[in-house]
């Protein structure tokens, strides 16, 4: 195994180290805009992280780039056309070269194969940004959410609640690397990848697969969705209508425990997915959800250049 630390998916990075970075991450956060030097990487003034994006990004893009220039670093920020990729250039050769200048490299991608391509070629660390497989980043910064409004995420109850995607298969390997329970409630056609499923099985995580919303919910501290067509699915009508059942409106979270939280990574459609008073209500913390990418990342960044 390589000693570059690839923030690749959290399925890969053992559990205490993933901890050790959450707890950077609410570290980072009591900190502020102006990191301590003792949390920043040695040398990281000199360090560029090159971000690359194949897709759209709100959160993300801004996000990584005020957490590298919070940590004192510089950022170089491309999307996919700006590159000779995007003339067909193989993203070996692209990681090889980019490795000669940058110290990090943050990638969203389509296929997931791209953003392992990259890692395997490249001798700096590689992050990943969101790809169809995965979006660890995310859910990082999900669990310093869930812990600064629940408390202490192990032996908690998380339900997911509609389409078993990308966002969804981050849960999963977190449920496992942080010993929560996890039920995601999806309709039959829209389950997670059966490689996620079968890994969370071999390592004997507190996750459970259903298709009642109802019950995935009942007790839990913690709802979470996500919109129904991702970038990349073609199929938006389909996906309406087998996932109309899995709304998350009032009705929904009241079947929750008494405080439950309300998390969605944003952007979010109402109507569809979430309801306006669900999303806009006191359990919705979307928003601490969406700042906190920042300080998760920060400690993420903090990891792959050496610190934490
Ligand atoms: N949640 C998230 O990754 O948002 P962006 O697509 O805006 O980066
Ligand atoms: N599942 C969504 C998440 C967006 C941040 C997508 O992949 O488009």
């Amino acid at each position: 195994p390589s000693a570059i630390r690839h923030f690749l998916d959290l399925d890969e990075i053992d559990a205490r180290t993933l901890r050790r970075i959450l707890n950077a991450a609410h570290t980072m956060k009591a900190a502020g805009k102006r990191v301590p030097v003792k949390l920043r990487p040695k040398g990281i003034a000199d360090d560029v992280l090159v971000l690359i994006f194949e897709k759209p990004s709100t959160r993300t893009r801004v996000s990584f780039d005020i957490a590298m220039r919070q940590l004192g670093g510089q950022t170089i920020m491309l999307n996919q056309n700006d590159l000779q990729l995007g003339r067909g250039e193989s993203i070996a050769d692209t990681a090889r070269v980019l490795s000669r200048y940058a110290d990090a490299i943050m990638l969203r991608c389509n296929k997931h194969k791209t953003l392992l391509d990259l890692a395997d070629h490249a001798s700096v660390p590689v992050i990943n940004g969101l790809t169809d497989k995965s979006h660890p980043c995310q859910i990082m910064a999900d669990l310093l959410t869930f812990e600064e409004s629940v408390g202490p995420i192990k032996g908690r109850k998380v339900a997911w609640v509609g389409d078993g995607n990308n966002v969804a298969a981050s849960w999963m390997h977190a449920a496992a690397k942080f010993g929560f329970e996890l039920r995601v409630a999806c309709p039959d056609e829209l389950r997670p990848q059966e490689e996620i499923v079968d890994w969370v099985q071999r390592e004997k995580a507190n996750v459970s697969i259903m298709t009642d919303p109802d019950k995935a919910v009942r007790g839990v501290d913690c709802i979470v969705t996500d919109t129904w067509v991702s970038m990349g699915d073609t199929d938006a009508s389909r996906r309406k209508q087998l996932l109309k059942p899995y709304a998350v409106n009032d009705a929904l979270m009241k079947k929750a425990a008494k405080d439950a939280i309300f998390m969605h990574c944003l952007p979010a459609y109402r109507g569809n997915e979430v309801t306006e008073s669900v999303l806009e209500g006191p359990q919705s913390v979307v928003f601490d959800e969406a700042e906190n990418r920042l300080h998760a990342q920060k400690a993420i960044l903090a990891w792959c250049l050496g610190g934490v």
